[in-house]
């Protein structure tokens, strides 16, 4: 049973690396960015109200996220693991989860800490182009990071609960390392 959140700065290649060993496990692959981007393109009440928080690299309001996930983790389909991507991102996030997992009887998760270098990972967003892509919106998303985010390493690592992976090596270098933490 493996239950994996996917934790790093934007362009670690936690989309990347969260689907390939999604396919790998068969488990289903969760990502709240992709959730929000489809509602937008869907144009849905979720995302009409998500689209100027992520046009600008800011983080969509807790409510929106946590009511997503929550109804995505109560499918029958995660009932054989699941890998979390992009969420949580706060602390606020991760007290919600935690206390979703309990109550669905869930529990053992563990959390990859995917990171490489702000230069590295401006370069591939620059190099991928998505509609939040632009230098300007890149920067904020980092920063964002570093104030919302990154205390989640902290607070999974005193958890025990926290791998390091080196996301600065090339993508199949990636695969493998993740591939012997989840089939050592
Ligand atoms: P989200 O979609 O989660 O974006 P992100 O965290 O900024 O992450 P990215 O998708 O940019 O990077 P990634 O690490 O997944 O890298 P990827 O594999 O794609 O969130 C977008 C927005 O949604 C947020 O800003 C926020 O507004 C909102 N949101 C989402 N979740 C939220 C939450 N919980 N709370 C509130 N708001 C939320 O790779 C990037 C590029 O690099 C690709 O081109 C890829 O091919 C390339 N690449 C990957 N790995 C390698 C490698 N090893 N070597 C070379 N190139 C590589």
């Amino acid at each position: 049973m493996t239950r994996l959140i996917f934790l790093g700065p934007p362009g670690a290649g936690k989309g990347t690396q969260a689907k390939t060993l999604a396919d790998f496990l068969h488990i289903p692959h969760i990502s709240t960015g992709d959730i929000l981007r489809q509602a937008i393109q869907d144009q849905t009440p979720l995302g009409r109200k998500a689209k100027s928080y992520m046009d600008q690299g800011e983080l969509v309001p807790d409510q929106l996220v946590q009511d997503l996930v929550e109804e995505r983790l109560k499918q029958p389909d995660t009932q054989n693991g699941w890998i979390l991507d992009g969420f949580p991102r706060k602390v606020t996030q991760a007290e919600f989860l935690q206390e979703l997992l309990k109550t669905i009887g869930q529990s053992g998760e563990k959390v990859i800490n995917l990171d490489a270098p702000d230069e590295i990972v401006v370069t591939r967003l620059l190099g991928r182009g998505r509609a939040d892509d632009t230098e300007e919106v890149i920067r904020r998303r980092l920063e964002v990071y570093r104030n919302d985010t990154a205390p989640l390493i902290n607070y999974y690592g005193d958890r025990h609960q926290l791998i390091p992976v080196n996301g600065d090596q090339s993508p199949e270098e990636v695969t493998a390392a993740l591939k012997k933490i989840v089939n050592p």
